[in-house]
């Protein structure tokens, strides 16, 4: 099975020990506790379910800068995103304090991870500026991630965490959240060896589908793992039960028997386009993934990426930083002619009336009024589900 990132074994920060556990819980109550940001919580719950490994905390500043300049840790670790701890007022919190990190997302505030501070760092203005324009490619806080990013202040909390739960996803999404380690014990068991990976936080239509048929026969691969985003998004994305359903629908129906597993990850979306598909594939390395599944604007939002920079990213690498290997997709689409789904660029006799392509705003604005994209475009049992959601949007 592929090795996780940078480790020969996985390292989840979560305590798996119920007696540890729970005594850390006690302990907690006790500690100085902060409440921390969204992206902080997603973080803790990606590091207690193995999924950043082979991190044992949060980034100090050296790091942050280094990883997001650089794409590699002071101590030249690839990894290509800051994991960080941002508070607006660190207070009495100083290096050497153990604290308590409370759950944003969660009524109550429970407590959701006990961290050794070994360092209360500042970031100025500019280094906030680098970072956000580093790992988002803009500064416009128009951009969801830029904006989120940049609204948990400029203080950076540092050290190693012990995580004690996963926060709403494994209540909210029983089914489907899974741990890096869940998963990896799943393609164990079902004695897969090359295994695709297909990140998505959208609903999956037949170009979705069709992708992951196509990644699958040509890399000859044993299995799917479609892993979908549950964390936060911006407003308009369609929420994750409602995805949840419809990805289960269109894999009952229209995959072989065992050959997909429909699972998702506790993680907010950082809309980071090629860096985010990096982090994307550092992760499914780590979930023991062999390839992850990129197309076009993957991990995009509005205009700020081109379609294929998340793909191009990956040129840049050195060779040998991460194992997992890259799909590349081309847009693809359902070709009236061929009267199936195909990659655009696989089609060059065709003019742009051959295929059916329909914006996402079309799309939304189709289901708003009850009314089902062609079935060239979506599954009509797909499409019945998010029918429903956007009409009782409406009522
Ligand atoms: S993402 O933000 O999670 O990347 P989305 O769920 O829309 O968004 O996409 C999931 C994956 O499918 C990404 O790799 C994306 O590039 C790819 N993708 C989505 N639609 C298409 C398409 N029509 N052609 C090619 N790739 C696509």
């Amino acid at each position: 099975m592929i090795k996780p990132h940078g480790s020969d074994e996985l390292n989840p920060l979560f305590v798996y020990d119920s007696v540890e556990n729970e005594a850390l819980q006690k302990e907690a109550e006790d500690l100085p506790s902060i409440v921390v940001s969204s992206a902080t919580a997603a973080n803790a719950v990606m590091l207690g379910g193995g999924y950043f490994n082979p991190f044992t905390g949060y980034m100090n500043k050296a790091d942050a800068l280094s990883v997001a300049e650089k794409m590699h840790t002071t101590d030249g670790l690839f990894w290509p995103t800051p994991i960080t701890n941002l508070v607006e007022d660190a207070g009495d919190i100083k290096a050497g304090s153990r604290i308590a990190l409370k759950d944003p997302n969660v009524e109550g505030n429970p407590v959701l991870a006990v961290m050794d501070v070994e360092a209360v760092e500042e970031f100025s203005d500019d280094e906030m500026a680098a970072m956000t324009e580093q790992v988002y490619g803009t500064t416009d806080t128009e951009h969801p991630g830029v904006a989120a990013f940049n609204s948990q202040g400029k203080t950076l909390l540092s050290g190693p965490i012990k995580v004690l739960n996963f926060s709403y996803f494994q209540s909210e999404f029983p089914d489907t959240f899974r741990t890096a380690v869940e998963i990896r014990n799943e393609i164990k068991e079902h004695g897969w060896q090359k295994v695709v990976a297909f990140q998505t936080r959208n609903p999956m239509h037949r170009a979705h589908e069709e992708l992951c048929h196509m990644a699958m026969d040509r890399l000859g691969a044993d299995g799917l793992v479609i892993h979908m985003l549950l964390g936060k998004l911006k407003p308009g994305d369609i929420p994750a039960p409602v995805r949840d359903a419809a990805i289960r629908k269109m894999v009952e129906l229209y995959f072989p028997p065992n050959s997909a597993i429909v699972t998702g990850y506790g993680f907010d979306m950082l809309y980071a386009g090629p860096r985010e598909a990096v982090l994307h594939a550092v992760f499914r390395q780590n979930m023991g993934a062999t390839h992850l599944i990129v197309g076009r604007d993957h991990a995009g939002v509005g205009d700020y990426y081109t379609d294929f920079g998340a793909q191009e990213i990956f040129d840049t690498i050195p060779e040998g930083a991460m194992e997992i290997k890259i799909f590349k997709a081309d847009h693809t689409a359902y070709s009236k002619k061929l009267d199936k789904v195909v990659m655009m660029r696989e089609a060059p006799d065709h003019t742009k009336e051959d295929f059916v392509l329909l914006s996402g705003t079309k799309v939304r604005e189709m289901l708003g009024e009850g009314k089902a994209p062609p079935p060239e475009f979506s599954r009509p049992e797909v499409a019945q589900i998010l029918m429903d959601y956007y009409q009782s949007l409406n009522s």
